[in-house]
């Protein structure tokens, strides 16, 4: 059996790598028309940072998993292709802002169509919208030709910074089919897959479409946890609440549960922004105005607890931090990831230019990418690989991205090459407060209460 995968990105790189790791007679080949990309994956030094990726990848490359350019050939050769090109929120006409750009898509099934000369089974990797399905099999159905194509639905919820720990054991992989026989004997195609490592009892089979809302739907409740807890941070502060006790005592409940309920800056991530602003989307195509506005609410309180953490900023720092020197701990959308696609930081850092602050970004594995995201604003801002060096001489160090490194610097050394008073804005509550205040820092964080020298 052989397989095809379009678009060898954050997702499509390490599914299939994965894959090919425990299907052995399997050939995989991953295709991309980003030349650069497919090289950096032929090379030691792989275009995407995820822990446990490398020795996946040298595992299983060159046995039965080839990275490649030559999209037609992968295609013509292929049983299953899994299409996983991006489908980012649409920036121009009908739906700008919020409906997914799936021109991308579109062409991969044109592609798929004019080159393939088999039947093949096409499995959505991308989010997609509920109902994309049908468009695909339209398209690939289109004109004359009697090679049959089956749609399935395979929606992808590992998340980035534990994707091969997500791989080899998932809660649960989602695959939807049509109600047909070729529908569900394709399904069973795919099931058998996934069986080689995974429980059957894990493999959840549905239709097309209740896969793909089920995609949207499962980040959407996610990125509403977090929009839940941190618009109770907000409360937080204005009490003297603690929301890290508020988060464990309401988390202890078995019908609440623990996970996602850290109060933070904020959400990023390439997918869900993207994935609710889809979702009100849809709503709203069907009228559901309600629903719509429900959904768009979790987005806003996002957008609300970045831009309180920067107003925060400049009001503790006396109403002014033009020419002041701010150090930008973490630039990625979280810890253990090198993408920094809707990182919080972003906002941080432009607004903080904007106020003509002088702003020195760090981070381990991201600073590359933070380059590129801020190319526009260069002005301001500066990039140092070092946090110590990033810290000399700053009024304030704002911690943006919770990598464990940053809890575990020496603050003595750093609060002494500080300009006084020393601010920290933790947006991760990440660091020691009690240890901190009696260094001598002034602390602000998410959902508790100031520590003040100046009070
Ligand atoms: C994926 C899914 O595609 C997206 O829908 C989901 O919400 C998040 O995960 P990701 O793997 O993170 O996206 O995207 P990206 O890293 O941008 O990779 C997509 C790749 O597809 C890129 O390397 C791009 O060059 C490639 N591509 C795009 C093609 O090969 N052909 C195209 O026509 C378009
Ligand atoms: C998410 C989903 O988890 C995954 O299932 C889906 O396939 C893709 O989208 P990802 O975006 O890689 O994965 O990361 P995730 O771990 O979900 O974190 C998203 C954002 O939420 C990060 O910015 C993170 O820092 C933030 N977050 C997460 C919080 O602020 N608080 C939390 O309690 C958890």
């Amino acid at each position: 059996m052989k397989i095809c995968c379009i678009g060898a990105g954050y997702v499509g790189g390490p599914t299939m790598a994965m894959i090919a790791k425990q299907c052995e007679d399997i050939q995989v080949t991953v295709v991309d028309i980003n030349e650069k990309r497919i090289a950096a994956w032929n090379s030691d030094e792989l275009p995407i940072y995820e822990p446990g990726l490398d020795e996946v990848v040298q595992e299983a490359r060159g046995r039965n998993l080839f990275f490649s350019t030559n999209v037609d050939q992968a295609i013509c050769d292929a049983d299953i292709i899994f299409v996983s090109v991006n489908t980012p929120t649409k920036t121009f006409g009908a739906g700008a802002g919020c409906a997914s750009d799936l021109q991308y898509w579109e062409l991969c099934a044109r592609q798929i169509k004019k080159v393939a000369t088999s039947d093949k089974i096409i499995v959505e990797k991308s989010t997609l919208p509920v109902r994309t399905a049908e468009a695909m099999d339209r398209v690939l159905h289109s004109g004359d030709g009697n090679i049959h194509f089956e749609v399935l639905s395979n929606p992808e919820f590992l998340a980035e910074g534990t994707a091969i720990a997500d791989l080899e054991n998932p809660d649960r992989v989602l695959i939807g089919g049509h109600q047909t026989p070729s529908g569900q004997k394709a399904l069973q195609t795919l099931v058998d897959i996934y069986a080689r490592w995974v429980p059957r009892e894990k493999i959840l089979t549905a239709n097309v479409w209740s896969a793909e809302l089920s995609k949207l739907t499962a980040n959407a409740f996610l990125a509403q946890r977090i929009s839940s807890i941190n618009a109770i941070s907000a409360l937080c502060e204005a009490t003297e609440a603690n929301v890290n006790e508020v988060s464990h005592a309401i988390g202890t409940d078995s019908r609440i549960g623990s996970k996602f309920l850290r109060a933070s800056i904020g959400f990023g991530g390439s997918c869900f922004k993207k994935d609710i602003l889809n979702l009100v989307y849809l709503c709203e195509s069907y009228g559901l105005q309600e629903p719509a506005d429900y959904w768009r609410q979790v987005v806003l309180m996002n957008e609300y607890q970045e831009t309180r953490f920067v107003h925060k900023m400049i009001r503790s720092m006396f109403n002014t931090i033009a020419g002041k020197r701010i150090a930008i701990f973490g630039f990625a959308f979280k810890a253990d990831t090198s993408d920094t696609r809707e990182s919080p930081a972003i906002r941080v850092c432009r607004e903080l230019a904007e106020e003509h602050a002088q702003v020195v970004v760090t981070d381990p594995k991201a600073l590359e990418n933070a380059k590129i995201e801020l190319a526009d604003s260069l002005e301001h801002i500066s990039f140092e690989k070092d946090p110590y060096r990033a810290a000399e001489g700053a009024h304030a160090i704002a911690l943006i991205t919770e990598w464990p490194e940053y809890a575990t610097l020496d603050y003595q050394r750093i609060y002494d090459s500080m300009t006084k008073p020393a601010f920290i804005f933790d947006g991760r509550n990440l660091l020691d407060f009690d240890h901190l205040f009696k260094i001598g820092f002034e602390i602000y964080s998410i959902g508790r209460d100031v520590k003040s020298h100046l009070k």
